[in-house]
């Protein structure tokens, strides 16, 4: 019988750590994902065994054998949530039992073995101890967590793996920069889908990125930052953007985002934005959107701001939507009020500013 019983995770620490010069350096102006701490988090799986060596170890590159299943079938998932310093240094994570129940259903669609949300909390929270020092106290900025599960069994055959890798890293990330005074250009691609029904859409999984990048430098063609995709099957309604959910702020206050029907990602901060959004006394209307409620809505002025959210920049302002045979202005272009109001109330949460009213905090120092 399988032993899924979580147990605590053995500190291995490196012995040749990044001097305090060398970690200054490295997280003085980090680009996104770039710079890693100084240990990662694993645990192993085997078929019959369940999970095992549970360990913080130094960090350093995976021996894997060429053969390995997730480098010819993609058979991993992932997820990705940010560790915040408050002004007190306590460090604090932001809903990680969302990320741990996501990871699981990802896990669930990949046919990968779920990881108990006890193990996955419990690497978390000695990864940061132990890296603590590595998370950023400048304003905005946060360290990044990377949780991911891989099918290591060296194996081509097309079945699910017998051994899976379960591993954490983390990264020390700047402040979003925002595009300034306007709000970003968004290609609408016609030719490309990101997930249909009955795919892997919702789950957070390589294959799904994968695909999202020829469409992204087609965007970057058309003068655009990111991609917004439509469902694969009409071509007619909104879904999401490669890494972020999409929302639209009609003139009367309320806000519309697609409903989660299975081919868009759960995504963390979609559900904190939408309960301030009723916090603050707003009606949200989660449900099919299509792309000519949105073009039109923003001709006539009854869609008055558009944006994109999700862990890594927050809130991203959209103040065009271009494709092939449109290019549609929102506004003026710039940054709406919503948005902002968004953004300011969630990192007053996050960074300890505001009283975590939900219980969304989870103390790790
Ligand atoms: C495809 C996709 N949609 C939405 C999101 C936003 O999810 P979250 O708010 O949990 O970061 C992400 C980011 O992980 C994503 O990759």
């Amino acid at each position: 019988m399988e032993t899924t019983t979580p147990a605590p995770f053995t500190v291995i620490p490196n012995r040749r750590p990044a001097s305090d010069e060398e970690r200054w350096l490295a997280m003085e102006d980090p680009v996104f994902g770039k710079v890693f701490t100084d240990h990662m988090a694993r645990a192993t799986w085997r078929d019959g065994e369940g999970w095992t060596q549970r360990r913080i170890v130094p960090l350093a590159p995976l021996p894997m054998h060429p053969g390995a299943a997730v480098l010819h079938y993609a058979q991993q998932a992932f997820e990705g949530l940010k560790a915040y310093r408050h002004e007190d240094d306590s460090i604090h994570l932001f809903r990680p039992e969302r990320n741990a129940a996501r990871l699981a259903a990802s896990a669930r669609r990949l046919a990968l073995p779920e990881l108990p949300a006890e193990d996955f909390l419990a690497s978390l929270e000695e990864l940061v101890t132990i890296d603590q020092q590595w998370v950023p106290g400048t304003p905005g900025a946060s360290l990044y967590l990377r949780p991911l599960l891989i099918a290591t069994e060296p194996s081509l055959l097309v079945q699910p793996s017998d051994e899976v890798d379960y591993l954490v890293t983390a990264s020390p990330v700047g402040a979003y920069i925002a595009t300034g005074d306007q709000g970003a250009s968004i290609w609408v691609s016609k030719g490309y889908h990101r997930a249909n029904a009955g795919g892997t859409g919702e789950a957070k999984t390589a294959g799904n990125y994968a695909a999202s990048m020829l469409p992204q430098l087609e965007a970057k063609a058309h003068g655009c930052q990111q991609v917004l995709f439509l469902d694969a099957k009409e071509d007619r309604y909104v879904e999401e953007l490669g890494g972020m959910n999409l929302m639209a702020v009609r003139a009367d206050g309320t806000v519309l985002t697609p409903s989660l029907s299975g081919t868009i990602l759960p995504g963390v901060t979609r559900d904190s934005i939408l309960t301030l959004l009723k916090d603050s006394g707003r009606t949200v209307e989660e449900r099919d959107i299509e792309l000519a409620e949105i073009l039109e809505g923003i001709e006539a002025g009854e869609i008055v701001e558009l944006f994109a959210c999700g862990t890594a920049a927050v809130v991203t302002a959209i103040g065009r939507l271009v494709s092939d045979d449109f290019d549609v202005t929102v506004g003026d272009g710039s940054p709406g009020p919503v948005g902002a109001e968004m953004v300011g109330a969630l990192t007053d949460i996050q960074y300890g500013r505001a009283e975590d009213t939900h219980g969304w905090l989870h103390r790790v120092v």
